[in-house]
């Protein structure tokens, strides 16, 4: 039972944590257009290798992002329902030609992009908080991404 759970919540995250992501969230959600502007820009500037992966026009990614990430933000406190479809993501990732290494970029990507959306209310709290989040977030994708059986 104990091992079950340890499998399902590789790293779990504090309910103070979660009260801190959400909260920071919800002061972004009303200029998403702008934070996902603002990080794939960073993204490609710190990591301009995985600018190929993705096409050309941004514009219906920008807004998968956001969905996702609210969607996610807001079932922090359901994992057992988050779980699993962060693993489908992670599965569909691997068909974009993504692999583990790309996600440090993503997560520094994200951190800088909060940090700018948020100003003053990016206090250390609330960056530990959003890297255990992301933390949790790209185990569970990685981990599904490498469960997957290898193409041939
Ligand atoms: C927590 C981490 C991540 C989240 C929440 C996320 C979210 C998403 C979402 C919602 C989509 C839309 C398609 C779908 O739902 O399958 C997507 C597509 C995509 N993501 Fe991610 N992603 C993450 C990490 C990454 C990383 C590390 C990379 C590596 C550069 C990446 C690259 C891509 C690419 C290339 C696509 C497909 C674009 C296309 O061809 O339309 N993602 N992602």
């Amino acid at each position: 039972m104990r091992l079950q759970r340890a499998a399902r919540n590789p790293l779990p995250m504090t309910p103070q944590e979660i009260t801190l992501v959400q909260t920071s969230f919800a002061k972004v959600a009303p200029i998403a257009t702008r934070v996902a502007d603002l990080f794939y820009s960073r993204l490609f500037e710190i990591a301009p290798d995985v600018r190929r992966l993705f096409p050309e026009d941004m514009a219906g990614q920008k807004k998968k992002l956001m969905l996702m990430l609210c969607a996610a933000v807001g079932s922090l406190d359901r994992l057992d329902a988050l779980i699993p479809v962060v693993q489908a993501l992670g599965e569909r990732h691997t068909g974009y030609d993504v692999t583990a290494a790309h996600f440090a970029s993503v997560g520094a990507a994200l951190l800088w992009t909060l940090e700018q959306g948020l100003g003053p209310a990016f206090t250390p709290e609330v960056k530990a908080a959003w890297t255990s989040v992301y933390g949790m977030l790209s185990h569970t994708m990685i981990d599904a991404m490498e469960r997957l059986p290898k193409a041939a």
